[in-house]
């Protein structure tokens, strides 16, 4: 018997954030390879093919280079996606897996009906073997259900006598969004969870074309899938930890900063993943924490569940907290004041707004009535539309939502009678901003929040704004 199966073209179903740039850097390094990505939502796939590459519907840095060198040669982004199907040999699910808004386990459970309505079209045009990989982030066990739907497709085939078998891994992105072509040409590590010992080296020849063998690590299918949930889960802790020693360090004197680089410097615990800000967001962390409290809810561990559920109830403190703060600075009362939000994505240097905290504070701020300026650089006016319109059905949030907000496309104008700055997103364009110029336009007294440490507070202050920075107690 062969070794591997052969993979000659491959499939990706869900062209987004996860989809387009890891078939991007796969179709780069295996030009022998043709790569579909395929997706339902037509605008998504027009967006792929824009001439114009700054109209991406994904902005990720050196993304733009790898689609211009593979897009027509032997990348293809598609709504066909029978044919796509039809023809892989190997097919990524990369569906959106969003937490569920209703019915069981609404608010936790993650919502499978897009990983199931794929699975059930593969289950419908595969023809011959192909290799499925779970791409999405999925709640642990969400193979058996792609199993169960795949397998027992095989008696529906027989009467039309077409030969079809599937194979099931788990292979979880680890990419995180600004650094995912990065993420996917240098990875940590590669895994590749499954019990097809025929399929997990096929799928593991595709990456070593080039990545290192040793990085490639080879496990069953629920380690695999776990190790996603805990990964994440031990990175939002992380996060959740120093924003935490962020608030004692506010009211004891100490520098967030200095703190997270003595105990960064402490080889054990690592410099990476300890800067303070105003909570975590993205598409993942609450998510995959989420769903490791319901899985341990459902396992009947309930100080597990709990253990996790504390690094998400920081989260959400650390989000109000911010703008209770900002509040009680501007004397208890933001109606009628103009506050500049510089920053509205979940972290620098992506598109993406999901789970951003910049919702959230924007929310409460509009509630106590303040009127906002939000500027982005590359979130959309209609994007923000989205996020502060979300959940908003009830007639009481439209009453109580008194403020208002605006959307500029120059961090000065953004400025002008503003009586507050709140950096929200760490952009690297923040860093170098001329804050006499700021400061001419905005009515005093004038301030300037940074939730990020980014600014260079120092000239701020020497330009005259009151500075309030995350985890430091100066002003
Ligand atoms: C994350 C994981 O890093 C990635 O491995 C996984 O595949 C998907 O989820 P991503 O959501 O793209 O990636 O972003 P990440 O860089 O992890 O940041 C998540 C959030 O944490 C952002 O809001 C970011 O601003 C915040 N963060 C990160 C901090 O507040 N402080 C830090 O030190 C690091
Ligand atoms: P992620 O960050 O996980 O990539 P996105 O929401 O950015 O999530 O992308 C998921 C994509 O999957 C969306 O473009 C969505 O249209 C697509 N999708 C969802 N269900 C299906 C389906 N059954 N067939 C094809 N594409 C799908």
């Amino acid at each position: 018997m062969e070794k591997l199966y052969p993979v000659k073209k491959i499939c990706c179903i869900g062209a987004g954030y996860v989809g387009g740039p890891t078939m991007a850097v796969i179709a780069n390094n295996c030009p022998e390879i043709e790569v579909y990505v395929a997706d339902i939502n037509q605008e998504r796939i027009a967006g792929w093919n824009e001439e114009n590459l700054d109209l991406l519907p994904v902005y990720e840095p050196g993304l733009d280079t790898l689609i211009s060198k593979s897009r027509g040669f032997n990348l293809f982004f598609t709504t066909n996606i029978k044919n796509s199907i039809q023809e892989a040999d190997i097919i990524f699910l990369s569906v959106n897996t969003p937490t569920k808004s209703k019915g069981i386990g609404a608010g936790k459970a993650s919502d499978l009906k897009w990983i199931e309505a794929s699975a059930r079209e593969i289950a419908r045009y595969a023809l011959g073997h192909t290799i499925v990989v779970e791409k999405s982030t999925i709640p642990v066990r969400t193979a058996d259900t792609i199993k169960q739907i795949l397998f027992s497709c095989e008696d529906i085939d027989k009467d039309s006598r077409e030969i079809k078998s599937f194979s099931v891994l788990s292979n979880p992105e680890f990419l995180a969004e600004g650094t995912a072509i990065n993420d996917l040409q240098n990875p940590d590590r590669v895994l590749i969870g499954g019990d097809d010992e025929k399929a997990v080296e096929t799928l593991s020849s595709i990456y070593s074309k080039w990545i290192d063998e040793k990085k490639i690590l080879k496990t069953n299918l629920w380690s695999s899938e776990l190790s996603k949930l805990t990964a994440n889960a031990f990175l939002a802790q992380r996060i959740s930890s120093i924003n935490s020693v962020a608030a004692i360090c506010e009211v004891t004197g100490a520098n967030i900063t200095e703190v997270s680089n003595a105990i960064g410097m402490d080889s054990r615990i690592g410099n990476k993943f300890l800067k303070s800000g105003p909570g975590f967001g993205g598409s993942c962390f609450t998510k995959d924490i989420l769903n490791l409290v319901y899985l341990s809810n459902f396992y009947g561990l309930e100080r597990v569940a709990d253990y996790w559920d504390q690094v998400l109830k920081i989260n959400i403190w650390t989000r109000n907290r911010i703008s209770e703060i900002i509040v009680e600075k501007l004397f208890g009362t933001l109606s009628q004041k103009k506050l500049t939000i510089l920053g509205f994505s979940f972290k620098a240097d992506t598109n993406d707004t999901r789970d951003s905290s910049a919702i959230q504070i924007c929310k409460n701020l509009l509630e106590e009535g303040a009127k906002l300026e939000i500027y982005d650089p590359k979130v959309t006016k209609e994007q923000i539309e989205i996020e502060l319109n979300k959940n908003k059905s009830s007639i009481t949030e439209k009453n109580i939502s008194s403020g208002s907000w605006e959307y500029s496309d120059s961090i000065y104008q953004s400025v002008i009678n503003s009586d507050a700055v709140i950096i929200l997103t760490e952009w690297d364009e923040f860093k170098n901003i001329d804050w006499s110029r700021i400061i001419s336009n905005m009515r005093r007294p004038a301030w300037l929040f940074d939730t990020r440490n980014v600014a260079n507070h120092k000239l701020a202050k020497s330009c005259g704004l009151k500075v309030w920075q995350l985890g430091r107690n100066l002003i």
